[in-house]
């Protein structure tokens, strides 16, 4: 007989963009848009009409800081009609030796789905390998899938389909930026990079992209980059994974790939898309950040929207 753990079906994952087809993820988007339209002027703490995920337990696991993840997935639990719990590394047994997988299993007993948030990617695949739940990736260093659901969803809101449009990048070609191609390849826009060599995305994605109906550009300076776009996209030079002792060589190597009103201006009536945190006078200058195309609070907003459709999604329930 097996194990009363063992699941009859394996869990539906949440892991990476790569692993949805093109109608796995516009349906999120979707369902992303439908439940924050249905909710539209509620007050925050009020549940959603249909609370579908009413009776579930979301863990949430943090070995790295969050603001925007952390607030994002508990809200839409809470309105969802679900609970949460909040593991940070530091003060469970993990922090003291214990293994991924053995926690894993632990928290399948205890939640009807779990949220990690970790450094190495491979964490995350030992912690989805052992879990009998369903496992959203909250950021690796590898990935950052949700955070692309809130920037596509607040692309649409703003500029309307994003099939043929560009959308271009700046400086680190870090877990955003390898989300973001992902979802170029799928849903059929353009991703512009201009990335330094060196800090480059990883020669499996690009390959991974390179049959998919989007197109990844390699552009050589960044203003080739924002030629056209409908969007213009960076994030911080030094993210929570790298070693903070690259942050002077990082900084020389991404200087000149800072978001200016001069770049913004050769795009296509462009927006500003950011994940947050931003660091003005680093990546993206306050004028532009600050100023009237920046979108980065709605982006922020919609991580809550998109979370609920990831949830929903994770454990195939109606909503
Ligand atoms: N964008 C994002 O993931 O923010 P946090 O690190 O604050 O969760
Ligand atoms: N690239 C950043 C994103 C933070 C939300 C990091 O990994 O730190």
């Amino acid at each position: 007989m097996a194990p009363a753990t063992s699941s009859a079906m394996t869990p539906r994952h949440f892991l990476d963009l790569s692993d949805l087809t093109p109608a796995d993820l516009r349906g999120l988007l979707d369902r992303a848009h439908a439940r924050k339209a249905a909710r539209a002027g509620k007050p925050k703490g009020a549940a959603d009409a249909d609370q579908p995920l009413n009776g579930h337990m979301l863990g949430m696991v943090f070995d790295k800081p969050s603001t925007r993840t952390r607030l994002s997935f508990d809200l839409a639990m809470r309105q969802l009609g679900g609970q949460t719990m909040l593991l940070n590394h530091a003060d469970t047994q993990l922090g003291r030796g214990e293994s991924i997988e053995d926690t894993a299993r632990v928290m399948s007993r205890f939640c009807d789905i779990v949220m990690l948030r970790t450094g190495p990617h491979e964490n995350l695949l030992a912690y989805a390998d052992g879990s009998d739940v369903p496992v959203i990736n909250g950021l690796t260093a590898f990935s950052h899938p949700c955070q692309i659901l809130a920037d596509l969803m607040t692309f649409e809101e703003h500029k309307g389909a994003l099939a043929g449009q560009r959308i271009a990048w700046f400086g680190d070609g870090n877990n955003v930026a390898i989300s973001l191609a992902q979802a170029a390849a799928l849903l059929g826009f353009e991703f512009a990079l201009a990335v330094p060599d060196a800090f480059m995305l990883p020669d499996e994605v690009l390959a991974w992209a390179a049959d998919k109906p989007g197109k990844i550009t390699r552009c050589d300076t960044p203003q080739a980059a924002a030629d056209g776009a409908a969007a213009l996209v960076t994030d911080c030079w030094v993210s929570m994974s790298d070693d903070p002792e690259t942050a002077q060589k990082r900084a020389t190597a991404f200087a000149p790939y800072q978001v200016t009103q001069e770049l913004m201006a050769r795009g296509d009536d462009a927006i500003f898309l950011h994940c947050l945190p931003a660091y003005r006078g680093n990546e993206v200058t306050a004028d532009v950040i600050d100023g009237p195309k920046s979108v980065v609070f709605d982006e922020a907003e919609n991580r809550c929207h998109a979370q609920k459709a990831v949830l929903i999604y994770c454990l195939g329930i109606d909503g």
